[in-house]
């Protein structure tokens, strides 16, 4: 007999339900008794005491739909420890439910804020497994999160669908693509869109080597050139602010601009008295069906938490290194960010073939 509570915290992407999917299954299958208390919007219905007890059946035929069957929410790390407006501890409330419900373990689906909660709870001294949820990729102790191949073919097809406007019009185009602070997205994406210039935070561009790049796809014949942006794109002399200075900067940005790319866009009008036009896919990027990798890897890696479960083995974030799943200590992941290095294979390779980072 076992007893799990389950929730998914953060934006959402394809692959949760997939992944719920497994675990439970893989469970299911190898128990007597199971009891799966799904919770409401993420922690918020752990802190306040909302779920629903589930059953096998809820799992069933979920493995292709996207968003998230329990809901979800955002309920920032660093407010965890913030008493609520009627003074409710929050930490304090949810181990309370997890208690009530006599819960084995948690099992918590989400990014790095995420994350940083659920080692918070294993520190409190509660089971957890997390499973590592994002289109951006950026989970640290895992090659790969589910969700980011499915952004990928959607981002991907939103740089295709440009490429033939592109081309009649002979215009630059830019296509901004979500990551939040890092660049896999947008690398992935652009490659596979066959973008001319991909703009990523850990290469700041140069606007000067930006322009260099599009006048020389003009000098070469060429009708068009499109830029995959990522949205948290920054510029060399924004890079060389302090994290105060840089924060402040974007703030002011943002009253001026809708997003990074129309402030790359007029940077670029101004110089070149060329016309850019902006498209952003924005949360199209974390919507609709998981791709057949997502599944297989949702699948993989709810089956290995419903195996952890069973041989009781908590504390662990589940990934895939090397193709091979592995448990990753709660305390060795949490509170690390899996930047792209400049020095990827993947970006000398672009490089190689003459894609610009504007650097
Ligand atoms: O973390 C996933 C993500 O989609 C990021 O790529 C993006 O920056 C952010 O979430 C958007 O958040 P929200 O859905 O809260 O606007």
């Amino acid at each position: 007999m076992k007893r799990i509570g389950m929730l998914t915290s953060g934006g959402d992407c394809q692959a949760l339900n997939a992944t719920m999917r497994g675990v439970v299954k893989g469970l299911a299958n190898n128990l007597e008794e199971l009891e799966v208390y799904g919770f409401d919007d993420g922690y918020k219905g752990l802190i306040y005491g909302n779920y629903r007890m589930l059953t096998s059946k809820d799992f069933s035929g979920i493995l292709t739909r996207g968003g998230t069957i329990l809901g979800s929410s955002r309920q920032p790390f660093k407010l965890m420890r913030v008493p609520d407006e009627k003074g409710l501890d929050k930490v304090e409330a949810m181990k309370q439910t997890y208690y009530k419900l006599r819960l084995d373990c948690l099992v918590i689906l989400g990014g790095n804020g995420t994350q940083k909660t659920a080692n918070l709870l294993r520190e409190e001294g509660l089971n957890i497994i997390h499973l590592p949820k994002t289109i951006d990729n950026d989970i640290w102790g895992t090659d790969m999160t589910f969700g980011f191949q499915s952004a990928v073919d959607i981002a991907t097809a939103a740089i295709d669908q440009i490429h033939t406007t592109a081309s009649s019009h002979g215009r630059v185009f830019i296509v901004e693509v979500m990551g939040h602070k890092v660049g896999w997205l947008t690398l992935h994406a652009g490659i596979a869109g066959g973008a001319d210039i991909i703009l990523i935070p850990e290469i700041p561009y140069d606007t000067n080597k930006v322009i260099e790049a599009i006048n020389k796809r003009a000098k070469e014949g060429k009708r068009f050139t499109i830029l995959a942006v990522a949205e948290g794109a920054i510029s060399k002399e924004e890079a060389k602010l302090s994290k105060k200075d840089l924060k402040k900067k974007l703030e002011d940005d943002a009253k001026k601009y809708p997003s990074v790319s129309y402030k790359i866009a007029q940077k670029i009008e101004k110089a070149t008295g060329l016309e850019i036009r902006v498209t952003v896919p924005g949360h199209t990027q974390r919507g609709g069906s998981p791709c057949p990798y997502d599944r297989v890897l949702s699948t993989r890696i709810g089956s290995h938490a419903a195996k952890l479960i069973l041989e009781e083995d908590y504390g662990y974030m589940v990934g895939i290194v090397n193709g091979k799943m592995k448990k990753v200590p709660l305390a060795e992941c949490a509170g690390k960010l899996k930047e792209v290095s400049p020095k990827d294979q993947t970006i000398e390779a672009a490089k190689r073939i003459g894609i610009s980072f504007g650097d």
